[in-house]
């Protein structure tokens, strides 16, 4: 079972597309029984809130799951038991890699698995508002990554 954590900064808008597009990823491919996803925010600031109106229309319009969310706070443990820390930008990159011990090797962003997109991080839709934007961008990657993964499990 590996154990995949999304980050971003708030866990209402990105993070949880991701943690989403993810779970509905795996499901489609049978591979349920070999990852845990969550996602988790580096400010807190939002804790216990539900995600984002853009990102719940933009899950529903695709028909996919977005029930059970609860935004958190990254945690020292949450990044013990995770195999993977996907971030969305290059702050909280920085941001995990400053303050939690040993996640150099697992830390990534995860434009590094749509690079030809051409974006260097994955823009904040609570600044511009385009969760299209967001979905393209985090879709392609997610799907890029699960196939890294499925080469190795
Ligand atoms: P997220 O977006 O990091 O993708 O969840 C944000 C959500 C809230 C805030 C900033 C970004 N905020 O400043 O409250």
């Amino acid at each position: 079972m590996k154990k995949i954590t999304f980050v971003c900064l708030g866990n209402i808008c990105r993070s949880p597309m991701a943690e989403f597009v993810m779970k509905d990823l795996i499901k489609k491919a049978n591979l349920e029984e070999k990852f845990s996803i969550t996602s988790a925010g580096t400010s807190g600031e939002h804790d216990g809130e539900g995600m984002h109106r853009g990102t719940k229309n933009k899950l529903v319009s695709l028909n996919i799951e977005h029930q059970n969310f609860t935004s958190k706070r990254l945690t020292q443990k949450l990044c013990d038991e995770s195999d993977f820390l996907i971030t969305m930008d290059n702050s909280n990159f920085n941001h995990v890699i400053k303050n939690f011990q040993g996640v150099k090797n697992k830390t990534f962003k995860i434009i590094d698995f749509a690079k030809n997109l051409g974006y260097d991080e994955v823009p904040d839709p609570w600044y511009s508002g385009n969760f299209d934007e967001t979905y393209e961008i985090i879709s392609k990657a997610c799907k890029n990554f699960l196939q890294s993964l499925e080469d190795e499990i």
